[in-house]
């Protein structure tokens, strides 16, 4: 069963109807965007050129200004995905972590290289910038659900249950489902397991044990709105006046330098 949307190509009817479900939940329907290039990855398994052109169409845009949303960001695929995404974490802290070793050894084991799937389809490997869990590196990720404190080993038995079917439940987030499911999700339509799974652990937490231990708590807004307006200290003052003092010296020598190559230099 399909639609057709006026100029473009066409998608099943029931994906055109959620593309315009999600336009009518923003004020301008344009914002829906993004939720509707991860759905269109849900239903197709990449942002496909029929998906372009069904969105620009939906949205009076041109393919052009569609397209260059999908390119820009990351999470867009523009090449069909396997059954699960895997993103490894390759960033700064994870790299030096084990990051860069548990990608070597997962391109090794499956046999691809960056952003390729394997052959039997199961996995699409890629690795990512940092997913703002630094505190559990190094990590990577099952179709955007976090696995904690990774090693090679670890990764290695992930990947070869997740090629086997077995149930796989993230450290921090749900059991795994597919990569288009979870695409679903990030287009706004619930799968009612938003609470499943622990969503905070140890090290997240630390700091707060800390201050709970020792009696430290945020100022209160007041406080912090009084502290806003206080009348600078004498080191604060002390430090404007030898930033003003720095300024006019550097503003002398530009000067010196400025009237030196006007004058041809003063040596001569
Ligand atoms: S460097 Fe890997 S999560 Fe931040």
């Amino acid at each position: 069963m399909s639609e057709q949307v006026s100029g473009a190509a066409t998608l099943p009817a029931e994906t055109v109807a959620e593309l315009q479900e999600l336009m009518g939940r923003y004020p301008q329907a344009r914002s829906a965007l993004l939720p509707m290039l991860h759905l269109v990855q849900s239903v197709q398994g990449s942002v496909t050129t029929e998906g372009i052109e069904t969105c620009a169409a939906l949205l009076g845009l041109s393919a052009a200004e569609v397209s260059g949303v999908a390119t820009f960001y990351t999470m867009y695929k523009r090449r069909p995905m396997g059954d699960h995404h895997v993103g490894v974490c390759t960033n700064t802290l994870c790299a030096v972590m084990g990051g860069d070793a548990i990608f070597e050894r997962l391109k090794d084991h499956l046999e691809v290289g960056n952003d390729e799937t394997t052959a039997d389809g199961k996995v699409t490997l890629e690795h990512i910038e940092c997913n703002a869990a630094c505190d559990f590196a190094p990590v990577l990720t099952v179709n955007w659900e976090f696995f904690d404190q990774q090693t090679p080993e670890s990764a290695v038995e992930l990947v070869d249950r997740l090629r086997s079917g077995d149930t796989v439940t993230a450290t921090r987030g749900a059991t795994i489902t597919s990569w288009r499911e979870a695409e679903r999700v990030l287009a706004g339509f619930e799968d009612g397991r938003v609470d499943e799974g622990p969503a905070a652990a140890g090290p997240s937490l630390a700091g707060l044990e800390i201050a709970a231990e020792r009696g430290w708590k945020a100022p209160d807004v007041d406080q912090a709105d009084s502290k806003d307006n206080e009348v600078p200290t004498e080191s604060a003052e002390a430090g404007a006046a030898e930033a003003d003092t720095a300024r006019a010296e550097s503003e002398t020598v530009a000067e010196e330098s400025d009237a030196d190559v006007k004058g041809g230099g003063s040596d001569d």
